[in-house]
């Protein structure tokens, strides 16, 4: 993992109760020696609190895109966009998958997604059968055209209480993947 050794990642956190594996991957992040970048949507919130990520990377998670920063200033979302290595949402919703496709920015992580020119990974967890909805597999196969970076979610019991394919990637995936990217940049 030593590619990862001083690497600026963008860590998107959207809202899915896999959230708080996010904070596993946060914390082998900085245990590589990179440096993690937490961005949450609202509904993240609802699962896990920004000030756990706060306390993993010692910065505050970006949650807001109107809120001026002495370390980002007023366009956090240009700023990050220009400053990170690569991106990595894990867990992504079907919504911000939706969302990527369409280009709609209205919060902070969807405009850094679209301002971003680095390599963009998405960890997809969710119900398998929103997983296999036409729409959510069609906005899937639009983004891998335009060269965005998909870790298969596993087969496995589900956070719902069904099993299927849905489950976020194990961390070890992710964080393999991630190095993978970054050398071949
Ligand atoms: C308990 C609960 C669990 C959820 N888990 C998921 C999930 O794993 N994947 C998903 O795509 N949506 C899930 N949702 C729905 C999303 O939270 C919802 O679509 C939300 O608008 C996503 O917003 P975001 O993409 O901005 O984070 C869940 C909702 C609830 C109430």
């Amino acid at each position: 993992m030593s590619v990862l050794k001083g690497k600026t990642i963008l860590v998107g956190v959207t809202g899915s109760v896999a959230a708080y594996k996010a904070c596993e991957l946060v914390s082998r992040l900085m245990d590589c020696g990179a440096h993690a970048k937490v961005v949450m949507t609202e509904s993240a919130m609802k699962f896990v609190t920004p000030l756990t990520f706060e306390s993993l990377t010692g910065e505050q998670a970006v949650t807001d895109l109107w809120t001026r920063t002495a370390l980002y200033g007023s366009t956090v979302h240009i700023s990050l966009a220009q400053s990170v290595d690569c991106a990595i949402i894990a867990p992504a919703t079907a919504n911000i998958i939706g969302k990527m496709r369409c280009g709609i920015c209205d919060d902070v992580l969807n405009c850094i997604l679209c301002a971003i020119q680095k390599p963009v990974i998405i960890a997809p967890a969710m119900n398998e059968a929103m997983y296999k909805n036409v729409v959510v597999q069609d906005n899937i196969a639009e983004l891998k055209k335009r060269k965005i970076l998909f870790i298969e979610p596993e087969e496995g019991k589900l956070a719902c209480g069904v099993s299927g394919k849905g489950r976020l990637a194990e961390t070890k995936i992710i964080l393999n993947f991630l190095a993978d990217t970054l050398k071949s940049c």
